[in-house]
């Protein structure tokens, strides 16, 4: 982090790459454009070209939410955020399509439902539960790598006729490590050779006690192709998330997380983001990981335009000058001026993560030729 390539410091000085190699050159050092120089060094070049060193930090540019904690009395409930994981064919899709057909939301408005990465979904005399809709848990620990804890309930599906699987194991380690409550779906109890008994012996023996073992795990037995006792496994997640007290203040500038982002042909850089406090609002000024914009239009799980989301919701944002990645914080700052320095300064951070993974050393080039 303390060091630069020539290349970029020549870029920032607005001077030619090879006119800091020969003064490099004449301060004794054989440095080639794509090499680092540490900030004493790039100090001393900014200087002989008449330059005024201007040393930022961190925690100048970026931002940090972390300190940033609302008071207990502007909290607000919010609804559960669920991640759908089991081995594979054991039926996720076919779950997450089966709960979205209990959505009495989607009904009522006609709209049609659109996969933008998380829908939410109000069962019928039910609160509202949000499902990222990337079922496995590739997505899961990727976005957890990247520091974005959007989890808030695992549904861990095991076919009934198939058991625990590798998978199934791996879905439970995940979730264990990210301390996030599960609920186990046993799934396919229409065919014959389902056993559900059986899955909860197994379990057992991977700590994953359920109720109907004189656990706290609750266990739901369904079937996605028939649809049976969706409306249980919904009812277990309004439990779940009421014992969770799951909260977050409504009334702030939004702080979400990326959660899908695509290029659409007529509508320029999109990204699906899941809020999780305050309301974002069309308008508003934002970071999204290294793209920086401001909110041109909003649009729900069901192509709606709305005009503000708030804590939970997932919506698509139109307005991104460039594509963030799924698990970057997306942020509503103050004014476009911010927004450009804090999404460029992280852009240059990716620029400088991907030269120094592949430094190009006067080392390595003669070394190969001998
Ligand atoms: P991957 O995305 O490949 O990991 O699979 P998945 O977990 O999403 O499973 P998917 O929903 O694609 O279902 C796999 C197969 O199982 C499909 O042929 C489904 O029709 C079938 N299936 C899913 N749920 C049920 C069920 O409740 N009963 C029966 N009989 N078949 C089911
Ligand atoms: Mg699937």
């Amino acid at each position: 982090p303390d060091s630069i390539t020539v290349a970029e410091l020549a870029k920032r000085m607005g001077e030619k790459a090879a006119d800091l190699v020969k003064s490099l050159f004449n301060m004794g050092m054989m440095v080639t454009v794509n090499q680092t120089v540490d900030q004493d060094t790039a100090e001393l070049l900014v200087n002989e070209f008449g330059h005024k060193v201007q040393r930022v930090s961190e925690s100048d540019v970026d931002i940090d939410t972390s300190e940033d904690v609302d008071p207990e009395d502007t909290l607000k409930s919010r609804p559960p955020v669920v991640t759908i994981m089991g081995h594979v064919d054991h039926g996720k899709t076919s779950l997450l399509d089966a709960i979205r057909g209990a959505d009495v939301a989607a009904g009522e408005a006609g709209g049609i439902t659109q996969h933008i990465g998380a829908y939410q979904v109000t069962p019928k005399g039910g609160d509202p539960i949000t499902f990222l809709d990337t079922p496995g848990h590739e997505a899961f620990t990727e976005m957890r790598a990247r520091g974005a804890n959007v989890t808030d309930i695992v549904i861990l599906v095991v076919a009934a006729d198939d058991g625990l699987k590798p998978q199934t194991i791996e879905a439970i380690n995940h979730t264990k490590a990210a301390n996030v409550p599960m609920i186990v779906a046993i799934n396919k109890i229409d065919k014959d050779g389902a056993n559900p008994q059986k899955v909860r012996e197994e379990l057992l023996q991977h700590e994953v006690i359920v109720e109907a073992m004189s656990g706290d795990v609750q266990d739901v037995e369904v079937s996605a192709k028939k649809k049976t006792n969706i409306d249980k496994l919904l009812e277990a997640i309004n439990l779940q998330a009421e014992l969770l007290e799951l909260k977050a203040n409504p009334d702030r500038a939004a702080d979400a997380t990326v959660v899908e982002a695509k290029l659409d042909k007529g509508r320029g850089p999109v990204a699906t983001v899941l809020i999780q406090r305050g309301t974002l609002k069309v308008g508003d000024t934002f970071v999204a990981g290294p793209a920086a914009g401001k909110v041109r239009a909003l649009v729900d799980d069901h192509g709606r335009r709305v005009k503000e989301a708030g804590p939970s919701f997932p919506v698509e944002v139109l307005g991104l000058s460039a594509l963030p990645s799924a698990g970057d914080p997306f942020t509503v700052v103050e004014n476009e001026a911010r927004a450009r320095e804090v999404a460029d300064y992280r852009q240059r951070k990716l620029d400088e993560q991907r030269t120094t993974a592949a430094p190009m050393s006067l080392e390595n080039m003669f070394a190969k030729k001998g």
